[in-house]
């Protein structure tokens, strides 16, 4: 039988806030005003407006590509996707795992420690095996072939889908890749750093942090955002299922972050992307149905949690949109936090080559809070 386990006493900031780990020339996130620098960018500049290679550029160069340097990218994760394709017989049954996450991580602990290899590069590698992986875990046993010539963006949704995707839904998958590609120290991105820390190997790094993602507090809450949005039907029942949901002990998915003290900026940049999209498809669309909903939803929510915490501001976070993003554009709920993780892999890499610069290893200290030993 399980054993409970004792309670311990809390140390203050047992959630590490505002503990600074890293510095970073990747992103800033500034909380109190709601802003997100990608690489000296706003997030609002380069969502929406530059295709996911090129935004990877960006971030591992520290300028937007010239268009035969994002082309150059392009054609590399190709490459790789299809490389990462040729592996997948070699994956065992890490992709017949009935949970998404549980099957990448499985997946990506296949992939080879190259010694040597260019930083770059294998962050290519990885972040198009991320990719390959996830779209072949939909599809398993008959995951689609890559196809180079496409971006990677559109590819990933045609390996999902198993048809070509439209222009639009390619550009609002675009506009979620930027968007969430790095955000500061979030969990999975330490949990990356404090694997590169030790002088591990990036794969070992990229493990690591997939399993933090994987977490409903983390890059789990996008699916339970659907669930809660099919489980209110109508803008006029989201009261009643919030103080229900509240009374219960329930935290309310996509709302809320440790960092963002307003609405996450993420949030507003996802929700116009959704909001192209139905320009695209018209509001009696389901992704115009979805976002009148999502929207009434959300300021019930902001009122329901400002009655309950006038103190502390909780609003719409990334998961929310990213929610009616990603269903907008046809991907499965079960792929929403494999999709996040297919886009931050390159943040992660980027932050593991910055903490290989550092070579310190990173190693905090815990209180023991037991009796003294016996003498
Ligand atoms: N719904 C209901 N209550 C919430 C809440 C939410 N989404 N987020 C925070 N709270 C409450 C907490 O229960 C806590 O209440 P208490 O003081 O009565 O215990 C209070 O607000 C303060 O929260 P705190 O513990 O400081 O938040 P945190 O910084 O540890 O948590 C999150 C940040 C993101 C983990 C949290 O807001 C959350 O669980 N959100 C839902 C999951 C989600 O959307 N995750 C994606 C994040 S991008």
């Amino acid at each position: 039988m399980a054993t409970a386990t004792p309670s311990l006493p809390r140390i203050e900031a047992s959630g590490l806030e505002d503990v600074v780990a890293a510095t970073t020339r990747l992103s800033d996130v500034d909380g109190d005003n709601g802003r997100l620098v990608l690489a000296g960018s706003p997030v609002e500049d380069v969502a929406g407006t530059l295709s996911f290679e090129q935004a990877i550029g960006l971030l591992w160069h520290g300028s937007i590509p010239t268009p035969s340097e994002a082309t150059r990218i392009r054609e590399a994760l190709g490459e790789a996707r299809e490389a990462a394709y040729e592996r997948i017989p070699e994956l065992g049954d890490a992709l017949a795992l009935p949970d998404a996450m549980d099957a990448l991580r499985a997946a990506m602990g296949h992939l080879a420690v190259r010694a040597n290899e260019d930083p770059f590069t294998e962050a290519l590698r990885i972040t198009a095996a991320t990719a390959v992986f996830a779209a072949a875990w939909a599809r398993s046993p008959a995951p689609l072939r890559p196809d180079p010539r496409l971006g990677h963006a559109a590819d990933y949704l045609r390996m999902v889908t198993g048809h070509p995707a439209a222009p639009p839904a390619v550009a609002a998958l675009d506009a979620y890749l930027v968007t969430v590609v790095d955000h500061g120290m979030n969990a999975s991105t330490f949990a990356a750093r404090v694997v590169a820390s030790t002088a591990s190997d990036t794969v070992s790094a990229v493990v690591a942090a997939i399993g933090a993602l994987k977490g409903r507090l983390h890059g789990g809450a996008p699916g339970p955002v659907l669930d809660m949005l099919d489980a209110i039907g109508e803008p006029a029942a989201a009261h009643a299922w919030m103080t229900s949901a509240l009374a219960r002990g329930e935290r309310i998915m996509g709302m809320g972050h440790r960092v963002y003290r307003v609405r996450d900026p993420r949030a507003f940049v996802l929700e116009r992307a959704v909001a192209r999209l139905e320009a695209a498809e018209g509001s009696a669309s389901s992704a115009g149905r979805r976002l009148h909903l999502a929207r009434a939803v959300e300021n019930e929510a902001v009122a329901v949690l400002t009655a309950r915490h006038p103190d502390r501001p909780l609003k719409a976070n990334v998961e929310f949109y990213t929610a009616i993003l990603l269903e907008a554009i046809g991907l499965p709920r079960t792929l929403f936090t494999p999709t996040f993780a297919a886009s931050r892999v390159f943040g992660w890499c980027a932050h593991v080559n910055e903490q290989r610069a550092v070579g310190r290893l990173i190693r905090p200290k815990s209180r023991y809070v037991d009796a003294p030993p016996r003498v």
